[in-house]
């Protein structure tokens, strides 16, 4: 298999690495004038939101304290189940902790919410949301999102983490997926 195997299951590239990668530096930038002088936890949701991680933490001229949770709202296809579950649990305790959630994609908004809930019972100083990407057109709960690197068309989208059926995460760019791949 050669980079056009890939590229063949690829309609519209939407954004390029180096477009991902500076906005991430804006919103660093943001995210330190924001919480300066505060110590800061970012969480980020595996396994989509490891490349937003690497990207956005190494933006940061600051100390940043990153931990994980994997959490799982789809199957292998490309529709919301709406079920969470907890695959993986934060090993810090957060009490009193300023978090700020490093997420991949909003979609529905569903698992956001949950998520955003979740953290909010175990009594943190304040829990944000950063996102790289997010489906207006599909926001089924309004989730107050503090930074967003991009809204894009609510069209399945792979790359820079994302996910079809465990592929694709490796791009660096992120892209519409053909129908023909997953119809
Ligand atoms: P909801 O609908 O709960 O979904 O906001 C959030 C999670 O669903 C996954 N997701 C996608 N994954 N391409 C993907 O590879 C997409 O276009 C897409 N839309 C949603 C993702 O895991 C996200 O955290
Ligand atoms: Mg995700």
């Amino acid at each position: 298999m050669d980079a056009s195997d890939i590229e063949k299951d690829l309609t519209e590239i939407l954004h390029t690495e180096e477009e991902i990668l500076a906005k991430l530096k804006e919103l660093a930038v943001r995210i330190e004038a924001d919480y300066e002088g505060k110590d800061l936890l970012v969480v980020g949701v595996l396994k989509g939101a490891v490349m937003v991680m690497a990207d956005l933490a190494r933006s940061f001229s600051r100390h940043v304290e990153m931990d994980w949770m994997a959490i799982s709202s789809y199957g292998s296809g490309t529709k919301s189940s709406g079920v969470v579950r907890i695959l993986k649990d934060l090993d810090t305790d957060i009490t009193n902790r300023h978090v700020l959630i490093v997420e991949d994609i909003i979609d529905t908004g569903l698992t956001l919410t949950w998520l955003v809930s979740n953290l909010e019972s175990r009594k943190p100083a304040s829990v944000e949301i950063c996102t790289a990407f997010r489906k207006p057109d599909a926001a089924k709960m309004a989730v107050p999102v503090k930074y967003v690197g991009f809204d894009i068309p609510d069209e399945f989208v792979v790359g820079y983490g994302l996910d079809y059926a465990e592929k694709y995460r490796n791009l660096r760019c992120v892209a519409t997926l053909a129908p023909h791949v997953y119809s």
